[in-house]
């Protein structure tokens, strides 16, 4: 795993936008071979977004040839209200970007059928030839797309049921009512996202310290289901100095120096 440490919030966008836009650039996408790229919601890739829209505007990347498979949706959730992450992706990314509308995907939680839903989310994924590059946030309690703590770490896209920290947690996007929180969501499980062939995870704030820790300072859990990542091949953590406070002294400076060349 390879953890890259910024100062702030600011630094880390940055930092995981260029990486996303060289790794699109160097793919050289075209219409017969597309890039597939996975998309996370939540406050933490918003920075990462506005980059790479900026990047867009100033033609260094393009998502022409960009395919996009999101994380996750709330069941029973109109698609167009606010709080929706269709209606978060669009506002926050898809519509400011040369993305072709039928290349987004993202799970739709008031399928009639939700378990079809999911079982054809992960043929649209195997068509496409598999994710590229997987990005990711993090929840407080060590999620990354829906997979509360309990999760299988082998899991496929399903239907999750939230876990009462996470209907917390995602509250602040529903004027604090917990009553007005969907209590499921559909998502993409921690075996789809193991097989993507890079995941970058970004992670900010002092809220997320104790994840962090478990994420790449602790052992293997279902019970802190980012820190399956430790058994990817490609995965990269991006943090700020925030999120580092309860990480041993010992793994804070091993990565600062790694990336420094220090080592
Ligand atoms: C939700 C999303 C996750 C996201 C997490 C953290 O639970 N399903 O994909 O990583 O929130 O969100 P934030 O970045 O707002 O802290």
């Amino acid at each position: 795993m390879r953890v890259i440490i910024e100062p702030d919030y600011a630094a880390l966008s940055k930092w995981a936008a260029k990486y996303v836009a060289d790794r699109i650039v160097t793919f050289n996408p075209t219409e017969d071979k597309p890039f597939v790229l996975g998309c996370p919601t939540g406050s933490s890739p918003i920075g990462l977004y506005k980059e790479l829209i900026e990047m867009n505007k100033q033609g260094i990347i393009s998502f022409r040839n960009v395919i996009t498979f999101n994380m996750d949706e709330y069941v029973n959730l109109p698609e167009d209200h606010p709080e929706s992450y269709h209606s978060f992706m669009w506002n926050n990314f898809f519509s400011h970007i040369d993305i072709k509308p039928e290349n987004v995907h993202i799970l739709n939680g008031n399928a009639p059928d939700l378990i079809a839903e999911c079982d054809n989310y992960e043929r649209l994924i195997s068509e496409a030839g598999g994710i590229d590059l997987f990005l990711g946030g993090i929840g407080p309690d060590g999620h990354i797309a829906f997979n509360e703590p309990g999760s299988s770490l082998s899991s496929r896209t399903r239907i999750k049921t939230l876990t009462t920290d996470t209907i917390h947690a995602n509250s602040r996007f529903f004027n604090g009512d917990l009553n007005l929180v969907p209590k499921q969501a559909l998502t993409v499980g921690i075996g789809t996202i193991m097989d993507a062939k890079e995941v970058l995870l970004v992670c900010s704030g002092h809220n997320k310290a104790r994840a962090l820790k478990h994420c790449i300072d602790g052992d293997i859990s279902h019970k802190w289901t980012s820190s399956m990542l430790q058994m990817h091949p490609h995965a990269i953590v991006v943090c700020d100095e925030a999120a580092c406070d309860e990480l041993t002294v010992g793994t804070y400076k091993y990565y600062l120096d790694k990336e420094r060349g220090n080592l």
